[in-house]
């Protein structure tokens, strides 16, 4: 797909999360799809060096060119694109012995932003270079989290770093809720990081089955209320007003907090 209005360049937005298994590589795949569902071309990138694994989600296995190639300097960031079939992919390679220099991202990536609407890095759990450079390469970040205290120290973590560097959080993705009394309120999560959250993603076995078929899980259960999340989380990440019909909010009821957050958030940024 060609990419619309030549002149504006793409936004580059990390995905960050300071602790493994919570869903960065699944939430990069998904929500890559969705926006490209809005007829945007999209470019995801594996930025998680030391441990990728974004190509084994998309069926992308030991490529010959990866951003290790780039980042070590033989090759050019173009030469390791893959062209998949919602959206273009730059993996890592799993195992690779040279010297790379991870900080090399936000210069290797910058030429790029021009052929894209919008280019999404997947990022390593690590506090460390890897991890610095997705933050320094990132125009905005989202951040994952589960609704568990554990995971909401790491994401503390993860967003003071981020601040510290100057970099704009968009907001959280809550991801894997089963919506029990034992987890993490929004309001708990949201006062506690003092972060919105654009979007809440339920547990779902199909999460797990849809890795097995290579394909991003919005693909997969279209209908399922994860990737209508997924729908209107991109849908309000590129300024598209997309209201599904909702029974709620005909009938007046009060809407969730991530429903209220995304329109915040639209109203914010492209109005
Ligand atoms: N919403 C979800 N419901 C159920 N399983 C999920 C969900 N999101 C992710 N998973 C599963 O959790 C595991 C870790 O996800 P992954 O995206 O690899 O996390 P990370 O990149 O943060 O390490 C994978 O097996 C994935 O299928
Ligand atoms: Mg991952």
């Amino acid at each position: 797909m060609e990419k619309e209005g030549k002149g504006k360049e793409g936004d580059i937005l990390g995905i960050l999360s300071l602790k493994g298994g919570v869903g960065k590589t699944s939430v990069v795949s998904s929500l890559g799809a969705a926006i490209s569902d809005f007829q945007r071309k999209v470019l995801l990138v594996d930025a998680n060096l030391s441990a990728p694994n974004l190509g084994m989600h998309l069926k992308v296995v030991d490529p010959k060119v990866s951003l290790h190639h780039v980042l070590e300097g033989s090759k050019t960031a173009k030469s390791a694109i893959q062209h998949l079939d919602y959206f273009d992919l730059i993996p890592a390679s799993i195992f690779f012995d040279k010297q790379i220099n991870p900080l090399r991202l936000k210069n290797k990536l910058k030429p790029l932003k021009q052929d894209y609407d919008f280019i999404i890095i997947d990022s390593s759990p690590a506090l460390n270079d890897e991890t610095l450079a997705v933050m320094m390469a990132s125009d905005r970040l989202i951040v994952v989290t589960t609704p568990d205290y554990p995971t909401l120290s790491s994401t503390l973590k993860a967003i003071v770093h981020a601040r510290r560097r100057g970099v704009k959080i968009d907001g959280l993705i809550l991801n894997k809720v089963y919506g029990k009394s034992f987890e993490l309120t929004i309001k708990e999560i949201e006062d506690t990081l003092d972060v919105p959250v654009l979007a809440v993603i339920p547990e779902d076995e199909e999460v797990v089955n849809s890795i097995s078929k290579f394909t991003p899980f919005s693909k997969h259960k279209p209908h399922s209320k994860g990737a209508e999340e997924y729908k209107k989380l991109a849908a309000v990440l590129i300024g598209e007003k997309y209201r599904p019909f909702s029974l709620k909010r005909l009938l007046g009821l009060d809407l969730g907090k991530e429903e209220v957050n995304r329109e915040l958030f639209y109203e914010r940024v492209f109005k």
